[in-house]
């Protein structure tokens, strides 16, 4: 067993490694896992030493209360590896900013930033070998928190574990994503829990979108609860439009999660002197300006799909299809993305971590 320079966190390596078996060329998204994770319980009223171990399944009581109760959050980020192979997070001290925001509203205790963040560094060292080198791949990072604590009473767990998972992932979506704007189910609602990474946010959406599935469509774009006219977000990511050469995406809220994606391609493109409007967005606008020409683009954006374009709509039966652009806002703002998370260019912004 080793503890790092700082003696907060320990590791114990696993005595074999599957890295031999993964074909890292074809990697899809989050589907396979390193050798090692990160597990940090929480007893008696504080969080125990983060530990480094082998990666592997983890014994929990029935009476567990994420079984019951759903009392789970959880993050995504993505290590990228530059071509002298050094390692780079991207705004990740927001991640763990953003956990303890889900935290305090799923009423889990907030883990500290040096657990976080000394726990990840300290896995990625371990598992170092295992991130991608090939671009357009990383290392999908999935942080959780979860309900490790026993009991059927309806309240808050005394027990939980927080927890790092890495994946070596290429690609969110295998192809072109198509979605439909949904106007009957909800994801969340004001006062509830949209903003936050709930595991259970993500669970209410499977069967809508699995109605969405069987009509064709990839995605669900989420609408506004109260009267389905706005458009909100996609679930697995935040929703950009292009009317004109106007970029709109509307305002985080309650229901809206706060994407560091998002945030960041707000600055880039405001930076390449894009006309930036942070505002609600009716789902009439849109069908109006898929009617008239004046509708040039959509993206999705998020850690995961990083920015992936939307190559058509369906609404009331009916399917609008987006042009082809030769230079899209969507590949512009990725590569400019995506050059500061590989080192490939200058970071103005101090996000490279
Ligand atoms: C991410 O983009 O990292 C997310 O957490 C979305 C997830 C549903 C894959």
């Amino acid at each position: 067993m080793e503890t790092t320079a700082n003696n907060l966190v320990t590791v114990e390596k696993s005595k074999t490694s599957k890295i031999d078996q993964v074909d890292f060329d074809n990697l899809s998204f989050g589907s396979i896992y390193s050798d090692h994770m990160l597990v940090c319980d929480y007893k008696n009223g504080a969080w125990e030493n983060p530990k480094v171990v082998p990666y592997g399944p983890v014994s929990l009581d029935p009476s567990a209360k994420i079984f019951h109760y759903g009392q789970s959050i959880f993050e995504g980020m993505k290590a990228y590896k530059d071509s002298e192979e050094s390692t780079w997070l991207f705004r990740p001290l927001d991640n763990h900013k953003r956990l303890n925001i889900s935290a305090k509203r799923l009423a889990i205790p907030e883990i500290p930033e040096d657990y976080f963040m000394e726990g990840l560094k300290a896995l990625l060292k371990v598992d170092d070998q295992w991130i991608p080198k090939n671009e357009g791949s990383s290392m999908y990072i999935r942080p959780f928190i979860f309900a490790s604590g026993q009991g059927f009473h309806a309240s808050p767990a005394n027990e939980y574990k927080f927890m790092i998972c890495l994946a070596p992932s290429g690609s969110y979506f295998s192809g072109k994503v198509k979605v439909l704007i949904e106007e009957k189910y909800s994801r969340s609602a004001n006062g509830g829990v949209g903003y936050a990474k709930a595991g259970g946010n993500y669970a209410g959406q499977f069967y809508p979108t699995q109605l969405a599935v069987e009509k064709g469509y990839n995605q669900v774009i989420w609408t506004d609860d109260n009267t389905h006219e706005y458009i909100e977000e996609a679930g697995a990511m935040n929703i950009f439009v292009r009317i004109n050469d106007t970029l709109i995406t509307g305002p985080t809220s309650d229901r809206i999660l706060d994407g560091i994606t998002r945030k960041s391609i707000i600055e880039i493109a405001k930076e390449e002197k894009i006309a930036v409007e942070v505002r609600k967005l009716t789902v009439a606008e849109v069908v109006a300006a898929a009617k008239d020409g004046s509708l040039k683009e959509m993206f999705g954006a998020g850690t995961a799909a990083v920015i992936s374009p939307i190559s058509g709509f369906g609404f009331k039966e009916t399917d609008y299809d987006l042009p082809e652009l030769e230079e899209s806002y969507a590949s512009l703002l990725k590569k400019r993305i995506t050059d500061i998370q590989y080192n490939k260019a200058e970071d103005k912004f101090g996000w490279r971590y």
